[in-house]
């Protein structure tokens, strides 16, 4: 975010307050950030608050007459990097969706050249009703991206989905404007953290592995365009935003889901600490302290790489076998085919 120039839109919804937190973040990533308000939000949030955590002027009043706010509509998001909108209301959807330029959080919009990031946040039956998806819909057909409300308990003491997302889900979303999508299209497997290999229902071997590094190869790849499936092991880590992640235990465990999903994936990228040996055994009952040794047999668990590799390069030798079938077949029927009449 360093030196990126965010123009942040804050809207009338209860979620203002989460705008705050979200100023300071940027800014602590060094980013410059500009916010502007509607009137709405002004009644939420003071200025005052964004203005001391971003260091800047904050801008509300289209019609104001100070000389660094004057024509505030156009020069606001003239430098932008990005625009952020968030939260977003629904009355906020409406307006963007129909090009209107009512307030100045509006018209700034309409004159922006930078790509805009709109966060809804509403109750569940105002984001359900026709009227809200339909503009959602007109948005994003218009290239604004939508970083999807989530299910939850809302202030309204509902529970349901139009909950501000996460600040985490928006980052990226706003990670993912600054970097090359060279790997939209692709889909990336990715594998991280240990395994766990039973000696009995208490106890397991495991090892030291993190999963930090496959995390963030997973997150860096969607945020570089691709679909990511992360197969990991037991970590505490957050699942990275828009990556499948399918929990597994054992070595065993993995290779099977490995497997599964080798079949569709165009990168496979293995960063997980795969146990090599498994106890020969696995007591059914925790096993008792005894006074004499305790000794443990192991064996080796199945190499999930040299596995796939051995079925890549079965599957590449049957494609070799098969295109030079085709190709044969393609040169008989050349031979065979009749003469053009003339
Ligand atoms: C306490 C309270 C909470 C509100 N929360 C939301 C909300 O989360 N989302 C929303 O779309 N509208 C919410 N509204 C309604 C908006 O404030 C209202 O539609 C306003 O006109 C939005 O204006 P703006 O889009 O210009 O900011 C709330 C209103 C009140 C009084």
């Amino acid at each position: 975010m360093q030196g990126r120039k965010i123009l942040f839109g804050v809207t009338g919804s209860i979620a203002a307050f989460k705008a705050a937190g979200w100023v300071s973040s940027l800014v602590k990533e060094e980013a410059q950030v500009t916010v502007m308000m509607t009137e709405s939000a002004t009644r939420f949030v003071t200025p005052l608050t964004f203005g001391a955590l971003s260091g800047n002027q904050v801008h509300t009043d289209m019609f104001s007459t100070g000389a660094e706010e004057m024509m505030a509509h156009i020069t606001l998001s003239g430098d932008a990097d990005a625009i952020l909108i968030a939260p977003a209301t629904a009355h906020t959807l409406a307006r963007l969706a129909h090009g209107m330029a009512d307030n100045l959080l509006a018209a700034a919009v309409l004159a922006a050249a930078a790509p805009v990031v709109v966060c809804p946040a509403m109750n569940a039956k105002m984001l359900a009703h026709p009227t809200t998806q339909k503009n959602l819909s007109t948005l994003k057909k218009l290239g604004y991206i939508i970083v999807e409300p989530e299910c939850g308990p809302l202030a309204c003491g509902e529970v349901g989905s139009g909950r501000l997302a996460e600040w985490d889900t928006v980052r990226e979303a706003l990670l993912g404007l600054f970097v090359e999508q060279d790997l939209a299209g692709q889909h990336v497997l990715i594998t991280a953290g240990p395994t766990r290999e039973a000696l009995d229902p208490a106890r397991y071997l495991s090892n030291r592995s993190s999963g930090k590094m496959g995390y963030a190869l997973a997150r860096t790849a969607r945020r570089r365009g691709a679909e990511v499936t992360l197969i990991s092991g037991p970590t505490n880590l957050p699942t990275p935003p828009g990556v499948i992640v399918v929990s597994v235990q054992t070595a065993a465990e993995m290779a099977e889901v490995v497997k599964e999903h080798a079949r569709y994936a165009s990168i496979i990228v293995k960063a997980a600490a795969v146990a090599d040996f498994k106890p020969k055994k696995i007591a059914s009952l925790k096993i008792k302290k005894a006074g004499a040794d305790l000794r443990l047999e192991l064996e080796p668990n199945q190499d999930i790489l040299a596995t796939l590799a051995e079925r890549r390069g079965r599957i590449r030798c049957w494609l070799g076998l098969l295109q030079k079938a085709i190709t044969m077949r393609l040169k008989d029927d050349v031979s065979c085919r009749p003469k053009r009449l003339t």
